[in-house]
């Protein structure tokens, strides 16, 4: 084993419909660090459903799999590991605290200050506190600071971003992963991660926003000025599409899925008016067909609807007019052929497919996929606390990695 414990990241992605396992090593320097991806593991699994554990021997066997399989091609053994969090439960809102400061310049500890007194709001008695991400400093009600430290003022406001979850999904979801036998170093909210693997700086500033199209959720994250504005999860996603072919088509679940991903098209005017693909079919059914454009529009009915939700969150959000760099598609639907004229049509923006391929070396092509976006982000997220601490998340037992965590946890500063 050549690679050195301490440089070792590896990822979890509990998904609705399969947990992905990711494994890299940690290179360049701890501003910028690359990571080298070493080995993955897929499994198909419907024991989580939109964040929420719903079979934990389920998901706790497709985690052992997803890892065993990721170690087994890696060639190295990993104990903590950074784990996606998404779904319903979790909510995001802006906080702002205000602090005097009493020395000649704002200190390290002063601006510590102000995002403890942000960051400590009621979140109701089921949830905890899982992000804290500084959005704007003001010094005497001057605002646009991004880094106060050195400055001079008598009064220091923050505003910060809080991301919370409910605990006892979030406790789940760590035993699960207890139970396959690795610890979780950290949460991370999944459109967050994602936002790592696929944005350029230049979006982040101008404004985008990340739709993510999962199996069980279609999750929005809001980038604006370089930071993270809003986070929403809508219920509507890749399974209702599956329903509904099931309905159209009378086909099953199963073949209904392999179907959207080999005949599929997100939309309808792309698609030639004589294709015709062969149906399953039952033995009383007899031979059967469907043209691929009847598919499609099933596809195109349904996609379009859970568009349409995220540009509702968008403009409620108050940011539809503020996203010139438009929308980057991520997730298991941005595969679907059409999904990019799909949403030009309904967002009105530029849109493009969110694939990872930036800061990455070794099996990069095996994660070149929008479906990847989350457990790529997750490893680039764990590149950056290892950059930053020589702490890597190897070795059976990771040592220290308790310590390290806690603090940064607090500090998001540079990440979104
Ligand atoms: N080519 C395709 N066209 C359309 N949909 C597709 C295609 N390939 C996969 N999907 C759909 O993407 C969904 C799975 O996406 P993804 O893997 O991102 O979800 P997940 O992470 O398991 O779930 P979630 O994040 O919602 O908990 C499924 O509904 C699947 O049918
Ligand atoms: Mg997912």
């Amino acid at each position: 084993m050549s690679v050195q414990p301490s440089q070792l990241v590896a990822a979890l992605d509990l998904g609705s419909t399969k947990v992905v396992a990711l494994i890299a090593e940690v290179g360049g320097d701890a501003r910028d660090p690359v990571a080298k991806i070493l080995g993955f593991g897929l499994e198909r699994s419907n024991g989580v459903r939109r964040g929420v554990v719903r079979d934990i021997e389920e998901t706790t066997r497709a985690i052992a799999k997803a890892m065993k399989d990721a170690q087994r091609m890696a060639g190295v053994e990993v104990g903590t590991v950074y784990c996606g969090i998404a779904g319903e439960h979790v909510a995001g809102r802006s906080s702002h605290g205000m602090v005097s400061v009493t020395g000649d310049e704002i200190r390290t500890s002063d601006v510590a200050r102000v995002n403890d007194m942000a960051s400590n709001v009621s979140f109701g008695r089921d949830h905890e506190l899982l992000h804290a991400i500084p959005q704007d400093y003001l010094i005497d009600q001057q605002a646009g600071i991004s880094e106060p430290i050195g400055m001079t003022g008598s009064r220091l406001e923050a505003e910060v971003y809080l991301v919370t979850v409910l605990s006892s999904a979030m406790q789940n979801l760590r035993r699960c992963v207890e139970r396959a036998g690795y610890h979780v170093g950290e949460f991370v909210l999944e459109p967050l991660a994602a936002s790592l693997a696929v944005l350029t700086p230049d979006e982040r500033e101008l404004g985008c926003a990340i739709v993510e199209l999962g199996g069980g959720s279609t999750n929005v994250a809001i980038f604006h000025n370089g930071k993270i504005r809003h986070t929403a999860s809508l219920l509507c996603a890749g399974g209702h599409v599956t329903g509904d072919i099931v309905h159209g088509l009378q086909v099953t679940q199963h073949d209904a899925e392999r179907l959207k991903e080999r005949y599929g098209a997100a939309y309808e005017p792309l698609v030639a008016e004589q294709d015709v693909f062969d149906l399953p079919s039952t033995p009383a059914q007899g031979a059967r067909s469907a043209h691929r454009r009847v598919l499609a529009h099933i596809m195109h009915m349904r996609l379009q609807e859970i568009l349409e939700y995220a540009l509702d969150e968008v403009t409620r959000a108050g940011y539809h007019q503020r996203l010139p760099a438009g929308v980057i598609l991520t997730g298991g639907g941005a595969q679907a052929p059409g999904i990019v004229e799909l949403a030009r049509d309904v967002f009105a923006l530029p849109a493009r497919i969110g694939v990872p391929g930036e800061r990455l070396r070794g099996l990069a092509d095996s994660v070149e996929s929008p479906v990847m976006a989350v457990p790529v982000g997750l490893v680039l997220y764990g590149a950056r606390q290892v950059a930053g601490s020589g702490f890597g998340t190897g070795g059976r037992r990771s040592l220290g990695v308790d310590k390290y965590f806690a603090p940064v946890k607090r500090w998001l500063q540079d990440f979104f």
